[in-house]
């Protein structure tokens, strides 16, 4: 190594050591930024906030201070206050600070605190529909009013959080709503360095799609009575309308299946109650309910039965007499009529009627043991594929 090489080692070693991130050495070369805090304040009403300003690092700066009134206004220095590291201010405004040393070198300029205060001023946020409950996949739309606060230009905050982007409009529609949307809703107005006080706080939670009971009554028919059905479902009077089925039974589908068809005049109603004059047989129906701009349906309740006792010929049950054999007793159930396939039915539907499926002349047979549980007690029917009931028999083995 020659002595000039060396001689530009030592150079570089001390101009690496100069930079090596020693603050003093630093900041005699950068410019320092002073740094103001909160950059953001709300003052409550006769409220005020403390201010502070520092600078990055060691050197003695005096603090100066700057304020503009409003946004887009020209900022003025707060002279009474130079040199102090902290000021109270009571009224809105743009604040900002810088450091000026002895030697009249000057920091960069804090970025500028905006402190906002709040008018005597309420909003009012309201909610349409207004209903107890909203439900998976419905609308709703909340709507914040500044009182006294017409042709003004507000813009409005929102909560839940999420939600407190910039908006002009005071309304906004929530479409096919998801848990995502649960929470507790507020606004306020927002108008150049002025906030409103919060609104009144209205809580959204949104429920799982509802499944109405539907209730028959009577459950038998008697010659020349009427049926009536009765659809319930929580809050019947907020907006619902109800529609009336007829179900049919469907073996295509598949087991215990149905198809639902319309009921004469069933669909819109404002009534939870819907009657049935002249039905002859056994019959099932269902009814849903639907509200709201964008068409929302409850899912459909459950198949309820009006049963008839009587026999007749499209579709029959018969129970055999009890028959013996070793050790158990049973009886057979047979569903006849014009129809190759068939299906038996049982209410309460606790256990499953055990059937030995005939398919020749149109008959199907069950066997039901007479000493067997008391849950397969119950009212006993037969559906077939050419989509009739037949008449319902309600039996007690134990009885037997
Ligand atoms: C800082 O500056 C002030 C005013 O210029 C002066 O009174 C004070 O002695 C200085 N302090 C130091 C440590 O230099
Ligand atoms: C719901 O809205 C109706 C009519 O818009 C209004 O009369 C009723 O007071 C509101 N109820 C609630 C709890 O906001
Ligand atoms: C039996 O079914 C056939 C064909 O589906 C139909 O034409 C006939 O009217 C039915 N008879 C009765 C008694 O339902
Ligand atoms: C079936 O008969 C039993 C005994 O008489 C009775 O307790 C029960 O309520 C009946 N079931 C129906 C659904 O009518």
């Amino acid at each position: 190594m020659d002595m000039s090489m060396r001689h530009t080692l030592l150079g570089l070693f001390l101009l690496a050591s100069l930079f090596s991130g020693n603050a003093q050495v630093k900041y005699l070369f950068e410019t320092p930024t002073a740094i103001l805090r909160p950059t953001r304040y709300q003052l409550p009403i006769g409220g005020s906030v403390t201010l502070s300003c520092s600078v990055e690092g060691s050197g003695n700066w005096t603090i100066l201070w700057y304020s503009a009134a409003s946004f887009g206004s020209k900022e003025e220095p707060m002279t009474e206050y130079e040199g102090k590291k902290a000021i109270i201010v009571s009224q809105r405004g743009l604040y900002s600070c810088r450091g000026r040393s002895d030697s009249g070198r000057h920091t960069y300029n804090s970025d500028k605190a905006i402190i906002k205060d709040t008018l005597p001023i309420t909003a009012i946020l309201t909610i349409q529909p207004n209903w107890t409950r909203i439900y998976m996949s419905e609308a709703f739309t909340v709507r914040c009013e500044i009182p006294g606060g017409e042709g003004t230009y507000w813009s409005y905050d929102w909560r839940p959080e999420r939600f407190t982007t910039y908006y002009t409009t005071n309304e906004r529609t929530f479409y096919n709503v998801g848990w995502e949307d649960n929470g507790n809703y507020q606004c306020r107005g927002n108008m150049g360095l002025s906030l409103t006080e919060w609104s009144n706080v209205i809580p959204v939670t949104i429920s799982f799609k509802l499944q109405p009971v539907l209730t028959v009554s009577p459950s038998w028919l008697s010659p020349g009575a009427s049926v009536t059905l009765s659809c319930e479902i929580e809050y019947p009077s907020e907006g619902w309308s109800f529609y009336w089925y007829k179900a049919i039974p469907d073996l295509d589908i598949k087991e215990e299946a149905y198809k639902y068809e319309l009921l004469p005049d069933g669909s819109e109603t404002a009534q939870t109650l819907y009657i049935i004059t002249g039905q002859t047989h056994t019959a099932a129906y269902v009814c849903r309910a639907q509200r709201g701009r964008n068409y929302y349906y409850t899912y459909y309740s459950k198949p309820k039965f009006v049963w008839s006792a009587d026999l007749y010929s499209a579709a029959s049950l018969t129970v055999g007499p009890v028959e013996q054999r070793l050790s158990f007793d049973f009886v057979r159930l047979t569903c006849k009529g014009n129809s190759t396939w068939w299906r038996v039915r049982k209410f309460p539907e606790n256990s499953v009627p055990y059937c030995s499926n005939v398919w020749n002349l149109g008959e199907s047979v069950c066997t039901l043991y007479t000493k067997a549980s008391y849950s397969d007690d119950g009212v006993y029917w037969c559906e077939s594929m050419s989509k009739q009931f037949s008449n319902a028999v309600n039996i007690t083995l134990q009885g037997m």
